[in-house]
């Protein structure tokens, strides 16, 4: 591994800082491995190789870096006049310190009043930053003109307790609810809005997860209160491709004429300082989430004007959603094959444990047939009696749960008998929860219980519940549950059961008991788009005309595009 040499510290006298310039001495950097990690001072080529390896540190310290042409742009936005102080929380290399000093020099600051802060020693000596916790320093920090950055993206579970209190207690001079939930970059957020001028600015990069999350729907609520226009910008391309992370980058200025409210900014545009082509995106009536920014604006409102035409309810009018099985270990519980066989029938009930075995939109007998002999895990190990009732293979197949520790996972310890799973009903459906291709409801001919990897449907009237699957496979719907839910890296789609309960669903008629087998065939024969044209037709009204038609479904095929991109 190459040598990190000790760098000099970025000087104040920002004109002879030529932060962008890629350097001759690293001739065996791409450009595109540049433009990702940047070219601050800093930052060694082994390191950053390091990150993407084994991506260590950039899971506890949230160090992912900023293109400086991204940092650069942010901050031509957000910094307008020499006289402006300007804050990075957590500043890493120094990307955005270096991009503001040469903005605030070129705006003619003989001084620029530029301050960065970071919790890593070494990071912070060698951009001249404060050292700190940027939760502890921000108690007594005085407010700035202009706050920049992108604040470390830590998972709640790797949050550092001590830094997360900290954080809470911000929060909560802010009138803000804490939630467990929260990675750093909330917070961070949250904090750095409550620290700016009257009339100040923030320019951020920020996790996608803001437009969708549930844990951040007060702090969105927050930032529209709180700024006079709050724009979202997508990056062109995807920034950090190495740890499958989608970013917007956020731009919310305190004052300003003309409407308030969510805006959105294509990338030429801020890189160009065509600032004047921000597009207001709201009103939107139908959810509290931002996700229909990813829709383009004209899609955007038609479907919101459509919404109220269409009149449907929400899933919950018609039966709920709800998790399936947990049962602390499925390679233990979950059987098939011959480990089944040493079970007396009484004990084992007929699962479904993964989307692949649901092939259509109903299950039958032979469909689970089908999972049997393909050797695909199918019965769960179900025992409600005292062991003193159960047979010597019995009893020593759970002893052997005893001595290889299954009795001592997280969630068998707590129950008794250890061996007990909890809530062990059938449904009348199965709803997908993570979905690669489209969301679907699956009739349940063949009764069976659903480990947690899918939903279960209960149906307030289950005579209607054929007509619901069917139903559920139109566009409006399948669009919705694009917007509702969420994607991660992978390209798939989630779905909670909150999320799925809001659904708008199309009323249930006897023409879509007539179209349920050809569905179920087209579905089968990896004909979706067909399928949810056949159903479009019975369910979208007439009077909706050929062109929205066509909107809605191009709406649907961007959303689904956007989210199977992150696989790539
Ligand atoms: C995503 S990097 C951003 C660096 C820089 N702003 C950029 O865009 O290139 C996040 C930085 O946050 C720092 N950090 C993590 N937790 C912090 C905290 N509680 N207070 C201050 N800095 C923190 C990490 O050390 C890391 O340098």
């Amino acid at each position: 591994m190459a040598t990190t040499k000790k760098k000099e510290p970025v000087k104040v006298k920002s004109t002879v800082i030529k932060p962008y310039a890629i350097r001759d001495s690293q001739p065996s950097m791409a450009k595109e491995q540049l433009l990702l990690y940047g070219n601050a001072p800093d930052v060694a080529w082994d390191d950053a190789s390091r990150y993407k390896k084994n991506g260590a540190k950039e899971k506890v310290l949230g160090a992912v870096y900023t293109p400086p042409r991204v940092a650069s742009a942010l901050t031509r936005w957000a910094v307008r006049s020499a006289s402006e102080t300007v804050l990075d929380p957590s500043c890493g290399e120094g990307v955005f310190l270096a991009a503001a000093r040469t903005r605030l020099a070129d705006l003619g600051a003989r001084k620029p009043d530029v301050t960065g802060v970071d919790i890593d020693g070494p990071t912070a000596e060698q951009t001249g930053a404060v050292h700190s916790d940027f939760f502890a320093w921000a108690k007594s920090a005085s407010p700035f003109d202009v706050i920049l950055g992108n604040p470390p993206f830590i998972r709640s579970h790797l949050f550092p307790e001590e830094s997360r209190q900290l954080a809470f207690g911000g929060l909560a001079r802010l009138g803000l609810k804490a939630q467990r939930l929260m990675s750093t970059w909330a917070p961070f957020l949250a904090i750095c809005s409550g620290m700016l001028n009257k009339g100040g600015r923030l320019a951020m990069v920020i996790p996608e997860e803001l437009l969708v999350v549930g844990y951040a729907e007060e702090l969105r609520r927050f930032l529209l209160s709180k700024y006079h226009r709050v724009i979202v910008c997508f990056p062109a391309s995807n920034i950090f491709p190495e740890v499958q992370q989608g970013v917007v980058l956020l731009m919310c200025e305190k004052e300003g004429r003309g409407r308030r409210g969510l805006f959105t900014m294509t990338y030429e545009n801020l890189e160009d300082g065509n600032y004047t082509s921000v597009k207001p995106a709201n009103p939107w009536n139908w959810n509290d989430k931002w996700s229909h920014l990813f829709m383009a604006p004209k899609e955007r409102d038609l479907i919101n004007d459509l919404v109220p035409q269409l009149g449907w309810k929400p899933f919950s009018h018609y039966g709920r959603v709800s998790v399936g099985v947990v049962t602390g270990d499925n390679d233990f519980f979950v059987l098939k094959g011959d480990a089944t066989k040493r079970f007396d029938e009484r004990h084992l009930r007929p699962i479904v444990t993964s989307a692949r075995d649901l092939k259509g939109i109903s299950f039958s007998a032979d469909d689970f047939n089908q999972v049997i002999q393909s050797d695909r895990p199918a019965y769960l190990l179900n025992i409600t009696e005292p062991t003193s009732n159960l047979s010597q293979r019995e009893q020593e197949y759970l002893k052997h749960g005893v001595d290889s520790k299954v009795s001592m996972r997280y969630k068998c310890r707590g129950r008794k008998p250890w061996y007990g799973v909890p809530s062990v009903w059938e449904s009348h459906a199965i709803m997908l929860r993570q979905i690669g291709d489209m969301p679907k409801i699956v009739h349940m001919e063949k009764s069976c219980v659903a480990t947690d990897t899918v939903h279960r449907v209960t149906w307030n009237d289950p005579t209607k519940g054929k007509q619901l699957s069917v139903g559920f496979m139109n566009t409006w719907t399948q669009l919705a549950s694009e917007v509702m839910g969420r994607s991660y890296g992978g390209g798939v789609l989630e779905l909670m059961p909150g999320e799925a309960n809001e659904l708008p669903m199309p009323k249930p008629s006897n023409r879509l008991d007539r179209i349920f087998n050809e569905v179920d065939a087209l579905v089968r024969n990896k004909q979706a788009e067909v399928a949810v044209e056949k159903v479009d037709s019975v369910v979208l009204p007439a009077s909706l005309s050929k062109q929205d038609r066509e909107a809605m479904r191009s709406a649907l095929d961007s959303l689904i595009e956007r989210r199977r991109k992150k696989a790539s």
